[in-house]
């Protein structure tokens, strides 16, 4: 049985990534309780199956709705554009229809006209999320006078994932694969990071990227247009506690967490295990 009382809101990611989306929203609405939970024994989400994608992260929903979330917010490409419409079409209605779960898909595509001087866009993305056409979709009923070239990009994650983020194997991976982009389209003048990890990639990205193109990267994004959500939803944001704390849970060892986590958020970050 769930519990109406307020509680903290949920931001879950398979790993790391949902960290850098987390950051922002702390930034911009400091007086929430928040709840991460990374999945981080069984990341990478990006090369899993539709039904694999799907199954975990409604295992990580249920959890955080029984620790007393009103609001989740998939803070993960992955998961926004395999398992949510799934998630809010079907689970929800069963689960407690008053409860939400939001991605980040939507909200970047919805800022794009803002950006973009010509209507080439370049996604970077995992293979899941690329294969997955969520961003084509969106952007095609959004503007549909925009074009998107799109690339997955295999190795990102694991590179920070792996604490390889500042090495020469990064380097290469990155340069090589935007040039890829480049080449599918080379007008491009926005790159959407469309992978909650790849800001931690933002030093190679940029020495990579030709001058002139902007990159999107999430959070910022994400934490508008949650704050926005907030103020539109006023029965929403009263069950959202208000005591400004976060706590960190991972499927992982927290010991292994801890150290890399708290490099992401700039202090000290302690966690505790679960098991979904
Ligand atoms: N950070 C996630 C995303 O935005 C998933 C990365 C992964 O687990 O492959 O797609």
């Amino acid at each position: 049985m769930l519990t109406t009382s307020p509680g903290p809101i949920g931001i879950f990611d398979s790993g790391f990534g949902g960290l850098t989306i987390l950051r922002d929203i702390r930034r911009q609405l400091p007086q929430y309780d928040y709840l991460f939970l990374g999945d981080n024994a069984r990341a990478p989400y990006g090369t899993r199956s539709f039904d694999v994608v799907y199954r975990f992260t409604l295992q990580a929903v249920n959890y955080l709705f029984e620790q007393g979330c009103h609001l989740v917010i998939l803070a993960c490409n992955t998961a926004s554009a395999k398992a949510l419409r799934t998630i809010q079409q079907c689970d929800l209605p069963s689960i407690d229809p008053s409860r939400r779960v939001l991605g980040v898909i939507r909200p970047t595509v919805e800022i794009l006209s803002e950006r973009t001087r010509n209507g080439h866009i370049g996604l970077v993305a995992t293979p899941g999320t690329v294969a997955s056409k969520s961003y084509d979709m969106e952007i095609a009923k959004m503007h549909p006078d925009m074009s998107i070239a799109s690339l997955a990009c295999p190795m990102w994650v694991p590179l920070v994932e792996n604490q390889e983020s500042a090495s020469p194997g990064a380097l290469y991976f990155v340069e090589r694969d935007l040039r890829r982009l480049m080449e599918r389209d080379p007008d491009i003048d926005t790159l959407i990071l469309g992978c909650t990890h790849y800001p931690l990639l933002i030093g190679p990205i940029r020495t990579a990227l030709p001058e002139g193109v902007q990159v999107l990267a999430q959070g910022k994004i994400v934490a508008d247009s949650l704050a926005d959500y907030l103020q539109r939803h006023s029965d929403m944001a009263a069950r959202c506690t208000t005591g400004g704390t976060v706590r960190y849970l991972t499927t992982e060892d927290p010991e292994r967490f801890a150290p890399l986590a708290s490099m992401f958020m700039d202090t000290p970050i302690s966690a505790s295990h679960i098991d979904l």
